[in-house]
């Protein structure tokens, strides 16, 4: 039985360190840490390895391990799954299976255990937020008809959603969710900046964007935004983005409102 996790990004450390190799290494040490129970490790670190998320994966600002399921599997055939009690349709994950892996990954990371399911409380921004606080977290990703509600009730596993629709498994779901984390990780994105405006970040969508060229197909970018007028600028965006809040979701409009009415 090999059950040793897959770890993707920069880990290992030389033997023979400098001071500054040091500092690299306490850094790592330090990493916010994803680990991710799956069927399917191969599927990872999938869209995480690009773009942002890829380099800071790569320069050790966080870490990804997966954990391979079949690893912990029943006989010759490292069986996960049995059939429903009660019947019905599908498989269920065994208990005894999913309680040696998560044994095995609780000794391993000390973030919070989340199992993902279309029954969870639906992921937002605020919990990548308070994610991203954390050292770290572990994901559960299902498959079949999921875990044995003993496993949940044992280990009091916390369910998140991505959203009011059912995936086949959640490896798609974990990928989201730790991208939404990990841009939130100081030193990921570039510009500091970015986070503060866009949709979410204080409860409004964001407002239109615009690039060059200043003309497209007879329509032209917004004079103000081509004024250099900051304060202006600042102000239409702003307006943008209360009247798209309004117009697109009342819900969060109307929490914007209760929270920001009486603070002008
Ligand atoms: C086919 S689904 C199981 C659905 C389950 N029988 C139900 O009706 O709630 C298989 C796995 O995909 C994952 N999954 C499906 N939809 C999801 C969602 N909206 N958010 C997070 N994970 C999801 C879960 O890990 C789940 O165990």
């Amino acid at each position: 039985m090999t059950q040793t996790p897959r770890s993707h990004g920069r880990k290992s450390i030389a033997a023979s360190l400098k001071p500054r190799d040091l500092m690299e290494e306490t850094r790592l040490a330090r990493a916010w840490t994803a680990q991710v129970i799956t069927l399917f490790p191969q599927a990872f670190p999938g869209v995480l390895g690009e773009s942002l998320t890829g380099k800071a994966l790569k320069e050790g600002i966080w870490q990804l391990e997966t954990v391979d399921l079949r690893d912990f599997g029943e006989g010759k055939h490292r069986n996960v799954d049995d059939t429903p009690a009660g019947g019905g349709a599908g498989m269920v994950l065994r208990p005894d299976v999913m309680g040696r892996v998560i044994d095995h990954a609780l000794g391993r990371n000390p973030g919070p255990l989340v199992y993902l399911s279309p029954r969870g409380r639906r992921f937002d921004q605020q919990m990548a937020r308070d994610w991203a606080t954390l050292p770290g977290v572990t994901l559960i990703c299902g498959r079949f008809e999921g875990l044995d509600q003993r496993v949940l009730d044992h280990y009091r596993i916390a369910e998140v959603s991505l959203g009011d629709f059912v995936l086949t498994g959640g490896e798609i779901a974990a990928q989201a969710m730790l991208d939404a984390t990990v841009r939130l990780l100081p030193g990921v994105l570039g510009n500091a900046d970015s986070t503060a405006e866009e949709s979410h970040s204080d409860g409004l969508l964001e407002h239109p964007q615009y690039t060059r060229p200043a003309e497209w197909k007879g329509l032209p970018i917004p004079d103000v935004l081509m004024s250099g007028h900051h304060g202006e600028i600042a102000k239409w965006r702003r307006r943008m983005a209360e009247d798209l809040t309004r117009q697109r979701r009342p819900d969060l409009w109307s929490a914007y409102k209760g929270r920001t009415d009486g603070k002008s």
